[in-house]
């Protein structure tokens, strides 16, 4: 029987050393005091830890990889669109689970400033939780509730900024230097536009630059995101003390995974698009330590919507492998499958996909086709001319397309922050309005409808067969079309990402679940039963990667995925044509014959081609 102290003992002996060097990397001198600070206050966090969240803590460090299996399933929703409040999501597990759902990120749901809050990512209070969703004892009560039925919850640590309104942004405008300390504040311009001549446009349309004036605090504040956001200054170690309290605060309160928001902002240097900094990663790694002495249940994902150079250091690269987040979101990959279909053509994402570093075998890729931001066309120039490609040219193309304005588009999306400067549109609009349900549902076309359809279990079997954690997002399994009720709302009407933010249609919900034939009934069928497939297919466990195969024909893309227990091989028909695939690519790899595990035929490949519907995904082993 090993007695608490000595298990808090070994943790710290094999976590210490990284916690240390990371702050180290970011902190200097001060590292060794912080680290003394953090130690007492991770026995506390240790001490108040809950039997069963130690359990749980125990059972993670047999199976390391609870985020890399092919069981892995992530569902992402507002609380209150999905089930009104945290206790009615409780009463909706029967739909997650019908799904095979592991892992729920509940949007942003700590107190957020009143009115206009970005979706809740201003937060005013992270020690309590929106008062319209619940209570803190609803949220550890929920986490309890979905832990028991094998369902992890994720929430997001919002950690650049914090409301205009937190206690810490209040009290730097009362005077109080300890709290102008925790941000950036100028007074005069004269540090903001040296900063500002290298700094990238984020919310261009309704919040340019990156600094506000705040005559309270008679300073320029740093507000990337919106004026109420007020950047925190992560160089000083008190902040970072207050975020490593937080985060085994909510920890101990049931969180299992955060999804660290905005983390490629935190650390600012002059000169630079203050992203990215080496420093991030210091921070992450000792952020990391922290949660594998007090709580090695958890788990971190990096919201870091970069270019692959810099997003694959999220996941840990030379001193820092295996030491920083679990997992990421996958961007480009997401891009990419939307590229495809506009395009019919897949030369840019096998070109994106190889030039893309591998990731280390212990994390893995949270993949998605959509979530409640828009889209950003990151298709690099580099990328885009090794598919004979003009990289602005196709990214005017690809916002075109899916704002339905390019002849023939299938798209119903709107555009989102326009910049006149690089003429960048990104793009809102839910899965089914951009794969063309909603133009396919107003023609009344039996055909396109099943195009769109087909579109959309296109993706949504791409995001399942790529490794990792998929995320479903909430109203994506039943084809929801875009809501433009949001207009009405005055505090969402300026920001048109929440046309893709619908409320869960629960009536649409049993229409698809009593009639398979309806769309809404067809997707989720089909999602069902890929989900099922994918349980248990060795190949989808995170540690392989996936590789591109040249395809033959160019509306095809081809993954291979090579396990120790036998080869498998993707392949996405991204047109609405029907493709004679010549099989040699598919012989030299896995013999005369091929188990198709979706539909569960078996296929011939002494012919010279395999005919692949149009928009069919195949998951094929040897037969
Ligand atoms: C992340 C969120 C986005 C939010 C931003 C600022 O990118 O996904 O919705 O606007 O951070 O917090």
């Amino acid at each position: 029987m090993v007695d608490e102290d000595t298990t808090f003992q070994l943790r710290l002996d094999r976590y210490g050393p990284d916690l240390l060097s990371g702050l180290a990397g970011a902190y200097g001198e001060a590292a060794p005091q912080l680290f003394e600070r953090l130690t007492s206050l991770m026995r506390s966090a240790f001490a108040a830890r809950s039997t069963d969240l130690k359990v749980l803590d125990e059972a993670r460090l047999l199976s390391p990889d609870w985020v890399q299996r092919p069981d892995a399933v992530g569902y992402v929703c507002y609380a209150d669109r999905f089930a009104g409040s945290l206790a009615g999501v409780a009463d909706r597990i029967d739909h997650l689970k019908s799904l095979g759902v592991s892992y729920l990120h509940l949007m942003p749901l700590l107190r957020p400033r009143e009115g206009e809050n970005d979706g809740g990512y201003a937060v005013a209070d992270y020690r309590s939780v929106d008062p319209r969703l619940g209570s803190m004892d609803d949220l550890t009560a929920l986490a309890t509730t979905l832990r028991g039925q094998g369902i992890s919850l994720v929430v997001d640590l919002v950690l650049n900024h914090v409301a205009r309104e937190h206690e810490w942004a209040v009290r730097a405008r009362a005077g109080e230097q300890k709290y102008r300390d925790y941000f950036h504040i100028f007074a005069d311009r004269t540090e903001p536009d040296a900063y500002e001549r290298t700094l990238p446009e984020i919310f261009p349309d309704f919040a340019p630059g990156s600094f506000t004036w705040d005559e309270e605090a008679q300073g320029w504040v740093w507000t990337t995101f919106n004026s109420y956001q007020w950047d925190l200054n992560w160089a000083n170690p008190d902040v970072f003390a207050e975020f490593a309290d937080l985060l085994l605060f909510l920890a101990n309160n049931g969180v299992e995974v955060f999804r660290l928001d905005a983390i490629a902002f935190t650390w600012k240097v002059l000169g630079t698009d203050c992203q990215n900094e080496p420093q991030v990663h210091e921070l992450t790694q000792a952020l990391r330590a922290v949660l594998r002495i007090v709580a090695p249940a958890c788990a971190l994902k990096a919201e870091a919507i970069v270019g692959p150079q810099d997003l694959i250091s999220y996941l840990g690269q030379g001193k820092h492998f295996g030491k920083v987040s679990d997992l990421a979101y996958h961007n480009s990959f997401m891009v990419q499958l939307w590229g495809a279909l506009a395009s019919r053509h897949t030369r840019l994402f096998e070109v994106a996909l190889s030039n893309f570093p591998d990731k280390p075998s212990s994390t893995s890729w949270a993949t998605y086709a959509r979530c409640h931001d828009d889209i950003g066309w990151a298709v690099s120039d580099t990328d885009a001319r090794g598919a004979y490609l003009e990289g602005h040219t196709h990214r005017a193309f690809l916002s075109e397309f899916y704002a339905g304005l390019y002849p023939g588009s299938f798209a119903r999306g709107l555009v989102f922050q326009h910049n006149p400067i690089n003429n960048d549109r990104r793009i809102s609009g839910t899965m089914a309005s951009l794969a063309g349900l909603e133009a396919a549902l107003e023609h009344g076309d039996q055909g396109q409808l099943s195009d769109a359809i087909a579109r959309v279990n296109l993706l949504h079997t791409a995001i399942l067969g790529f490794g990792g954690v998929p995320l479903l997002y909430m109203g994506d399994e039943i084809g929801q079309l875009n809501d433009h009720s949001y207009l009405d709302e005055p505090e969402h009407a300026a920001d048109n990402r929440w046309v893709h933010r619908p409320r869960m249609d629960w009536d649409a919900v049993a229409a698809a679940d009593a009639d398979p034939g309806t769309p809404g009934g067809r997707i989720l069928a089909g999602l069902r039963h890929t989900i099922g497939v994918r349980k248990r297919l060795p190949q989808l466990h995170a540690s392989i990667e996936s590789r591109v195969l040249p395809s033959p024909d160019s509306r095809v893309l081809l993954l291979t995925r090579n396990h120790p227990e036998g080869v498998l091989i993707e392949a996405y028909n991204f047109s609405e044509d029907a493709v004679e695939l010549p099989t040699y690519v598919l012989r030299s790899r896995l013999g005369d014959s091929a188990v198709e595990q979706i539909s569960g035929y078996d296929y011939s490949l002494a012919p010279e081609t395999l005919l692949i519907r149009p928009y069919q995904p195949l998951w094929l082993t040897a037969g």
